[in-house]
């Protein structure tokens, strides 16, 4: 019989997937059977964000919205709504005015505050937590420049928390961004946090996104981010795991391997399939972090990968379009890598 994750690590924490609309309007073959063995979490991948659900001023489109809370009801699963304050996919009409310049901060906080209460207010208790601000950090800890940061300044965080724990009082509010390993950044994160929470507004966890690497982070700069977090009184919920198996324009080994990546952008050396050894090495990397994380199952509520199987991950698309990625622990038949089980000593 087929062990799913989802039942055995019922006793640390939810696991969850990210999903799109193909998945929820049951349109994915194969989606409903993974997503039932497997998964006790969904988040909204795409359709959450700005650009989707409030394309213009005065248009909201709920189709993915309600069809992601129905699929996750009857699925019982945990629902993770993400993301509503965020610089990217967000359109552009929404820090400007009529004359195209940009908006006034009086102006900008209405709109913030009118899509909180529009999206959260339309589906409060029917999703347990929401990613509610993303990315408002950079790597070295500075404030991201962004439109809702250079508009209305770091209180725009306090704004939005202030407004999502309104909307629905039982929700899990989360700030999450990527790179929370990184001490820097993660400090900078966790003051903004404590500092909110000294205030009276309303932040229970850090979403730590978990977009990996196979040789990092460490699990030890992984395991201090844990227990940072914690120790700072916020709940860990790992929010978009993956790991990148193929090299990046940006790696320094690109440079040692003699990758020509601007002759050739979209350099892959596993389009024909991911290599028997560098597999092993992905699903270790799995089972490594899947203790690590059960070792702190005290402080971590969820494990989200992000996307279900390979076939759906967006590291096909980024850092370039059109890659071949081997990034979860489906493959494109929607099965497990083998050797899962037996690295995680559950044969
Ligand atoms: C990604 C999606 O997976 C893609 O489908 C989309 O084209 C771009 O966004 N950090 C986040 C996620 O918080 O929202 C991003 O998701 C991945 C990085």
């Amino acid at each position: 019989e087929e062990k799913g994750l989802k039942t055995e690590f019922a006793d640390s924490f939810l696991v969850g997937t990210a999903v799109n609309l193909n998945q929820v309007n049951g349109r994915e073959s194969g989606a409903d059977s993974l997503m039932n063995l497997h998964f006790s979490s969904i988040t909204a991948e795409n359709g959450l964000k700005w650009a989707l659900v409030h394309p213009k001023e005065h248009e909201f489109d709920f189709a993915f919205g309600d069809a992601f809370v129905a699929w996750g009801e009857k699925h019982h699963a945990y629902r993770v709504g993400h993301t509503l304050v965020w610089h990217q996919q967000t359109p552009k009409w929404v820090f400007q005015n009529e004359q195209g310049e940009p908006l006034d901060s009086a102006s900008l906080a209405n709109r913030m505050l009118h899509h909180i209460e529009t999206v959260m207010g339309r589906y409060a208790g029917r999703i347990q937590a929401w990613d509610v601000v993303n990315e408002a950090f950079e790597d070295d800890g500075r404030w991201r420049k962004s439109p809702w940061f250079t508009i209305l300044g770091e209180g725009f965080i306090e704004m939005a928390f202030r407004k999502a724990a309104q909307m629905d009082p039982k929700a899990v509010l989360i700030y999450n961004d990527y790179n929370v390993w990184k001490p820097e950044k993660r400090a900078a994160i966790l003051e903004m946090a404590k500092s909110l929470r000294a205030k009276g507004v309303k932040i229970d966890a850090i979403g730590m996104q978990a977009h990996y690497r196979l040789d990092f982070p460490s699990l030890a700069q992984i395991e201090k981010a844990i227990t940072d977090i914690h120790e700072a009184g916020f709940e860990v919920h790992v929010t978009e795991l993956d790991v990148d198996v193929l090299p990046r324009p940006s790696d320094s080994d690109g440079a040692d391997l003699n990758i020509n990546f601007a002759a050739s952008p979209k350099w892959n050396p596993y389009v024909e399939g991911l290599p028997q050894d560098i597999e092993e090495k992905l699903v270790k990397r799995y089972a490594d972090l899947m203790k690590l994380f059960q070792r702190h199952k005290e402080k971590v509520k969820r494990v989200t990968f992000w996307g279900m199987h390979d076939g759906r991950s967006w590291l096909n698309n980024w850092p370039v379009r059109g890659r071949t990625n081997y990034a979860l622990l489906f493959d494109r038949n929607k099965s497990l890598k083998p050797g899962f089980w037996t690295e995680m000593g559950r044969d």
